[in-house]
């Protein structure tokens, strides 16, 4: 019987999941069905119990119920992996019976989209992250756990950027942008929204260093500070990688094969030319 997953979120008519799952499944010859579920902003638990109880075998979560799901989890007596409880979210969920596991896969995308797919060895380098919301949380403890030499959190409400920087004590400082000023980064990322406005962080000047890259986590759209960091010297990368690297763990944990995501990641590319 085909077994049946779904990406719940709010708004989700856009997601690209239900493309990369099919894909997936071709690719490995697994017999699935990824659909979409546009739930209230009240109804997160509601829809996903009846997608459940309707035999759906697993969820990826996505904007704005992330953070909802995990306390949702922990209500449910599910098991969380460490992950997602340091992360603060939960994107991937996984049901077995009466038995509820949830996890974050996206911390593990975007270090596998940088080190595989960019071939950018984290170890050792300086990080500049942008933003202090629950994009950027959900990265930190995978990027401290490549072996990063320094994570600089960087907000324009700095008491947020200090905060998480504590939570992830040692190892991170957090500080408005300005306070990182000539810091001359190998890595700088954007997990703000202000690309989805088309505005970019204070970004001051000096913060890359010779050879560095600049990472914008979202996709589908050439965002001011990928043009600005362009206009640096930086090479530049959106985050369409981590998107599928993200959905093939997600994969992985359901299915129990990893995908090749390579192939998927061009088709991708090929149909945002
Ligand atoms: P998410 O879960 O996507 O991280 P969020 O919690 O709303 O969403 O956080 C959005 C992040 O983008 C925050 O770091 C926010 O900065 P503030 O904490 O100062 O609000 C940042 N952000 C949004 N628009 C921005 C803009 N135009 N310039 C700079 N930062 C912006």
């Amino acid at each position: 019987m085909t077994d049946r997953y779904a990406v719940i979120g709010h708004p989700v008519a856009h997601s690209k999941s239900p493309l990369i799952h099919a894909a997936f499944a071709r690719a490995t010859g697994e017999d699935l069905h990824y659909g979409l579920i546009e739930a209230p902003l009240d109804g997160f638990g509601a829809a996903v119990d009846a997608f459940r109880a309707g035999g759906g075998r697993g969820m990826n979560v996505t904007v704005p119920f992330k953070e909802a799901a995990l306390v949702w989890c922990r209500e449910q007596g599910g098991a969380l992996s460490a992950r997602a409880a340091r992360a603060g979210a939960v994107n991937t969920l996984a049901f077995d019976g009466e038995r509820l596991a949830c996890d974050n896969t996206d911390g593990a995308g975007l270090v596998r989209d940088l080190e595989v797919n960019l071939e950018f060895s984290l170890r050792g380098r300086r990080v500049l992250l942008m933003g202090a919301g629950g994009a950027a949380r959900g990265v930190m403890q995978p990027l401290l756990d490549a072996g990063v030499a320094a994570l600089a959190i960087a907000n324009r409400t700095a008491a947020r950027a200090q905060a998480l920087a504590e939570q992830f004590a040692p190892g991170a400082r957090g500080g408005d942008y300005a306070a990182f000023a000539g810091g001359r980064f190998d890595l700088v990322i954007n997990a703000t929204s202000a690309g989805l406005q088309d505005a970019m962080p204070d970004l001051p000047a000096g913060c890359y260093a010779a050879g560095a890259l600049a990472y914008d986590m979202l996709y589908g759209r050439d965002t001011p500070f990928m043009q600005h960091a362009r206009g640096q010297g930086a090479r530049v990368s959106d985050g369409l990688g981590m998107l599928v690297e993200q959905a093939a763990e997600a994969f992985r944990i359901w299915r129990g094969i990893l995908p090749d995501t390579a192939s998927v990641l061009a088709m991708l590319r090929r149909a945002q030319a």
